[in-house]
C-alpha cells in the first residue's frame, strides 16, 4: 500500500516535470514562429532579413540595423578586476552539470552519428520546420562514429568569445594554458595571438560564416584562405549547425567537400537536432528567458560536462567597456551590432547577466579586462 502510493507520487511528480518542460520548449517554438512578424513598422525588406537571420545561432550582423549603442549598460557590469578574489566553488559546478544532465547530455548532444542518420535521409530544419534537407553522401561520410566528447574529462576549458574586450587584453598565454580550447566562429587567432592565444580544441562554424568571412568562395582567392583556415585547425574538432535553419545547405555542403577533397585533418561535429531546445529548455527553467542561445552560451552549457572549471574570455555585449571606452562587436573585424535591438534574435546582455551571476557564484570565471601578466 505504502510502496503504491509512492510510485504513485513519483508518478505524478515525473509528469509535473515533463509539463514544465514542454511548456517551455512550446512557448520557445511560437517565439521562433512569431518573430517573423513583430514590430509592425518594420519594413518588408527587414522583416525578410530578419527571416533569413532566424537561421543562424549568430545573426548576420550586415542584416541587423547597424545600431551604436550609446547606453552606459556597460558601467552595471563592473567586474572586479581583482581575479585574486574569484573562486572556484566546485560544488556549485557539480550541481550544475548535474541540472543540465536532465536536459542534455553534451557527450551526445555535441553531435549527430553516423549509426543514426544515411544518406538520402531527409531533416526538418529546427527553426524552418516546413523546410527540409536531404543527408548528403559527404555528411553522412564526415559524421562521426563516435562522440568528439566521449569519456572526456579536463581540469580547466576556455571558452573564447569573440568581442573587442580582448583587444589588449594579453590574454593570450593565459588562454593557452587551458586543457580545452572552445572559440566560436572561425575566429582568427594567428594575427591576434597575443590577446586571444592559438590553441584551438573546438571551433563552431556557423554557415553564415562562409559568406560573411569568406565572400561564399566566389573565386580561387576565397576558397584558398577557407582551405587554409581548415588546415591551420590541425586535428580540431569543427562543430558546424547543419540543422539549425534552411538556407545554409549549400555553404555547408562547400565545407564538408573542401574537406573531403583535400582530406582535412578536423574532426567534424554536427549538433543534435534536440540541443537547442534543450538549451533553452535548462536556462528558461533557471528564469533565465534567453530568445535563442547565442554560441557563446551553447557551448558553456556543453562544457559544463567535461570541464571541472570554466574560464571565459571575449564575451561582452556591451558597446562600450567598464572605462567607457569603445568596444568592437568583433575583435577581428567591423560588424556593427545593436546589443538590444528587437530584431536581433539574441538576448546578450540578459545572457550576460546570467553569466555574470554564475561568476559571482564561482561557477565559472569571466574575464573582461587584462590578463594577469599582462603588461
Ligand atoms: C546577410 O547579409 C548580406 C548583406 O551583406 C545579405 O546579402 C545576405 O542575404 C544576408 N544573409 C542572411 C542569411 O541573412
Ligand atoms: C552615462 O553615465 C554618466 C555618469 O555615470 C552620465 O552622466 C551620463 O549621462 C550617462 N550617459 C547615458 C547615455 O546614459
Ligand atoms: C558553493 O555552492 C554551494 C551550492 O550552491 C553552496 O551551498 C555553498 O555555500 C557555496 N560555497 C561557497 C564557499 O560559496
Ligand atoms: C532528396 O533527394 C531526392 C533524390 O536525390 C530528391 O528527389 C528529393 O527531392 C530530395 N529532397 C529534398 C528535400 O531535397
Ligand atoms: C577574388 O575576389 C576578390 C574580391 O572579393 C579579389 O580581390 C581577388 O583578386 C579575386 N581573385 C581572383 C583569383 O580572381
Ligand atoms: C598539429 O598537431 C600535431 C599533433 O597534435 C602537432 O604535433 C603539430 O605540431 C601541430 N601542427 C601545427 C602546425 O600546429
Amino acid at each position: 500500500m505504502q510502496l503504491h502510493f509512492k510510485s504513485w507520487m513519483l508518478a505524478l511528480l515525473t509528469l509535473l516535470i515533463v509539463f514544465l518542460i514542454f511548456a517551455d520548449i512550446s512557448e520557445l517554438e511560437e517565439e521562433i514562429g512569431n518573430s517573423g512578424g513583430r514590430g509592425t513598422i518594420r519594413s518588408a525588406v527587414n522583416s525578410l532579413h530578419s527571416k533569413s537571420n532566424r537561421a543562424e545561432v549568430v545573426i548576420n550582423g550586415s542584416s541587423s540595423p547597424a545600431v551604436v549603442d550609446r547606453s552606459n549598460e556597460s558601467i552595471k557590469h563592473n567586474i572586479k578586476p581583482a581575479s585574486s578574489k574569484w573562486k572556484h566553488n566546485q560544488t556549485l559546478s557539480l550541481k550544475i552539470r548535474k541540472q543540465i544532465l536532465k536536459f542534455l547530455d553534451a557527450e551526445k548532444d555535441i553531435s549527430v552519428l553516423k549509426g543514426t542518420l544515411k544518406p538520402g535521409d531527409i531533416i526538418h530544419y529546427i527553426f524552418d520546420r516546413d523546410s527540409t534537407m536531404n543527408v548528403s553522401q559527404n555528411l553522412y561520410e564526415l559524421l562521426p562514429r563516435a562522440s568528439p566528447l566521449k569519456n572526456k574529462h579536463f581540469p580547466s576549458c576556455a571558452i573564447v568569445g569573440n568581442s573587442g574586450i580582448l583587444l589588449n587584453s594579453g590574454c593570450g598565454q593565459e588562454i593557452d594554458a587551458h586543457s580545452f580550447v572552445i572559440r566560436c566562429n572561425l575566429a582568427p587567432v594567428q594575427e591576434f595571438s597575443r590577446d586571444v592565444g592559438l590553441k584551438t580544441d573546438l571551433v563552431t562554424m556557423n554557415p553564415s560564416v562562409i559568406q560573411r568571412a569568406f565572400e561564399d568562395l566566389v573565386n580561387e582567392t576565397w576558397r584558398e584562405k577557407l582551405l587554409q583556415r581548415l588546415q591551420s585547425l590541425n586535428g580540431s574538432i569543427l562543430w558546424i549547425p547543419a540543422f539549425m535553419a534552411k538556407g545554409g545547405k549549400e555553404r555547408v555542403d562547400w565545407v564538408n567537400d573542401l574537406i573531403l577533397k583535400h582530406r582535412i585533418n578536423v574532426r567534424t561535429a554536427y549538433p543534435s537536432l534536440r540541443l537547442l531546445h534543450a538549451v533553452r529548455g535548462y536556462w528558461l527553467t533557471n528564469r533565465v528567458h534567453i530568445k535563442r542561445p547565442t554560441t557563446g552560451l551553447l557551448m558553456y552549457t556543453l562544457a559544463t560536462r567535461f570541464c571541472n572549471r570554466i574560464y571565459l574570455y571575449g564575451f561582452w555585449p556591451f558597446p562600450r567597456d567598464q572605462n567607457q571606452k569603445l568596444v568592437k562587436y568583433h575583435y577581428y573585424d567591423s560588424l556593427k551590432y545593436g546589443y538590444t535591438s528587437q530584431a536581433s534574435p539574441h538576448t546578450m546582455p540578459l545572457e550576460f547577466k546570467a553569466l555574470k551571476t554564475l561568476h559571482q557564484q564561482g561557477a565559472l570565471k569571466l574575464t573582461v579586462g587584462e590578463c594577469d601578466g599582462a603588461t
